[in-house]
């Protein structure tokens, strides 16, 4: 019989398109999620189990019934301006919430983790290619809160023989190419599907935030990773940590998943207009609070050790996606 896999959060963004992949991986991706900003329409290739990481006994119950052999934690909140607004929100609903679930996975007997960290553990490190051992320094509760529950798997690595693989991402961008699954974020806050809203008239226009920044045309920088690669590396891990390659009696493996290429707001504004052949109606706005100016990573280890290579995360490819996506996809509550 296939395995299972707890996937917490999988009626969101990344995680709907990581259960698509787990699917095709031969596992059973069995959905945990609260529904706070996910879809029950996006989970298709597994049961679903509503319920919040807070809620100890049903989590026990989930855990019970499908006898998952690791867990893939995807779910969270994400957003960095209410995370400077609401500090708590973040403390309580990312670090307190995953430490429930860590305990109930231990409490399970389940040693496999795989954990969603974020380039916003980072901070501003003025024009570095980042990677796994650059100092973290983050500047938001956000990021914070991930570095934080980094820190969680480590300790109950030590003291419980917790196996996690944990990936920092930087910007997940695209969309499923099959049109199954997409991102659907509301409020959405990612530049890219905020680009199409505007390109199609779903808003007025796309603000800039922040055209003063150090860099060549003064917007802030990122690096975009196809969130079906992002996935693949999900994939990659957990077959890793389950063939006994990674750490085996407790420890974390830290991966960053990145291209080690930049993109300016400006680029990607600029690149969207040209693949979607159609005007960007845009204004400048002021910075937001909590944003850093440059976020860059590459990948050479996670290419080395889990043989990860972002072939589909070239910008049109990931734009073409997330704008078919776009015309046709969407979920209703
Ligand atoms: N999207 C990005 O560019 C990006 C970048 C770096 C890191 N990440 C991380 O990747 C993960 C997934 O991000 P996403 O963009 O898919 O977000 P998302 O909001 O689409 O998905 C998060 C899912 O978690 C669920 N959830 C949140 N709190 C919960 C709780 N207490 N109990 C049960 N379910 C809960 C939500 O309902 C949602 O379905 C997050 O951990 C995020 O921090 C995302």
């Amino acid at each position: 019989m296939a395995e299972k896999v707890l996937v917490t959060g999988g009626a969101g963004y990344i995680g709907s398109h990581a259960c698509k992949a787990l699917a095709a991986a031969g596992f059973v991706p069995v959905t945990y999620d609260n529904l706070v900003t996910g879809w029950r329409e996006a989970v298709k290739f597994g049961p679903f189990e509503e319920g919040d990481l807070m809620d100890r006994a049903r989590l026990d119950e989930v855990f019970a019934n499908h006898k998952p052999v690791a867990v893939m934690h995807f779910a969270a909140l994400s957003q960095v301006g209410e995370a400077m607004s609401q500090p708590g929100k973040y403390w309580r609903g990312n670090v307190s919430a995953s430490l429930s679930l860590i305990e109930a996975t231990l409490a399970a007997g389940v040693r496999d983790f795989v954990f969603s960290s974020t380039c916003a553990t980072y901070g501003d490190q003025d024009g570095v290619v980042l990677d796994e051992n650059s100092p973290q320094m983050p500047l938001n509760a956000y990021g914070a809160s991930k570095r934080a529950i980094e820190d969680m798997l480590k300790d109950f690595g030590n003291s419980d023989g917790l196996n996690s693989v944990i990936f920092r991402y930087f910007n997940v961008a695209g969309a499923d190419p099959d049109g199954e699954v997409g991102e659907f974020h509301q409020p959405e806050t990612h530049l890219i599907p905020l680009i199409l809203d505007a390109i199609d008239g779903r808003r007025a226009a796309l603000t800039i935030h922040g055209t003063d920044y150090p860099t060549e045309d003064g917007t802030c920088i990122r690096d975009y990773v196809h969130v079906m690669d992002l996935v693949d590396a999900h994939v990659q891990g957990l077959n890793w940590l389950r063939a006994g390659e990674g750490p085996t009696a407790g420890g974390t493996e830290v991966f960053c998943l990145g291209t080690g290429d930049g993109f300016s707001v400006r680029e990607v504004v600029s690149a969207a207009g040209s693949v979607t052949n159609r005007a960007v109606p845009m204004q400048d706005g002021p910075r937001r609070a909590g944003d850093a100016v440059k976020l860059v990573s590459g990948s050479e280890r996670a290419g080395r050790v889990l043989g990860w290579r972002p072939d589909r995360s070239t910008m049109p490819q990931m734009i073409r996606d997330a704008w078919r996506w776009h015309q046709n996809g969407g979920y209703e509550r």
